[in-house]
């Protein structure tokens, strides 16, 4: 063999390993985890003049993992969290802006702190009143967080929806009460709407 086959056969092979290389790291889409690794609820109360209202302070610890080793994320709209109980929203707030990235790899962790002094109506109804009361003769209030927002991965020209659902159950530890141990809770992410995603 002359040493110009050798030389293209090199090449080729290199080539093909290169190709390998991309089509593993950027081909092949994993989808993020997210969980909730610590949360405390310190105050849960109804409230029921002048409107329906919860009065509450929770605190989470919101992780997000990207498994990709070489696929980014990118937020295309702002990361929203929004709080519900026995089905009904009762809080909302902001996770991550539009623009933020996540690399590839990385773990995100997020602290979300969210309290209402009971002035925000919720439209519990006698159903969600009732739900209440029963939860809260035991101290142990199920609260659901919902995810939603929209991303793009590196390389990739679609935008992708981005829902999960993390269902908590919460013991209810005013300050000075022993601490209670959470169980992390993986969320639920919804099936993307499609291959790319
Ligand atoms: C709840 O949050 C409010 C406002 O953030 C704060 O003033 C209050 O002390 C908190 N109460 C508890 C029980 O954590
Ligand atoms: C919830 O429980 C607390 C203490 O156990 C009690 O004082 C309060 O009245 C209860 N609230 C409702 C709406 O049942």
């Amino acid at each position: 063999m002359g040493r110009f086959e050798s030389i293209i056969i090199t090449l080729v092979v290199l080539a093909v390993a290169i190709i390998l290389v991309f089509s593993f790291a950027f081909g092949y889409l994993r989808h993020v985890k997210i969980t909730v690794d610590d949360a405390s609820l310190t105050h849960m109360e109804l409230v029921t003049t002048p409107t329906t209202a919860l009065a509450y302070n929770l605190s989470l610890m919101l992780v997000i993992r990207n498994p990709n080793w070489a696929i980014a994320i990118k937020h295309d709209k702002p990361l929203d969290a929004a709080n519900s109980f026995d089905g009904q929203q009762f809080d909302r707030a902001h996770v991550a802006d539009k623009g933020d990235k996540q690399r590839a790899g990385k773990t995100v962790v997020y602290r979300l702190d969210t309290s209402s002094d009971g002035r925000r109506s919720v439209s519990l109804g006698n159903a969600g009143e009732a739900s209440f009361r029963k939860q809260n003769a035991t101290g142990l209030f199920e609260v659901e967080v919902k995810l939603t927002g929209k991303f793009k991965y590196t390389a990739r020209y679609h935008k992708c929806k981005l829902e999960a659902t993390c269902p908590l159950k919460l013991q209810l530890a005013p300050p000075g009460s022993p601490a209670v141990v959470f169980q992390k809770v993986e969320c639920k992410l919804a099936k993307p709407e499609n291959k790319y995603c």
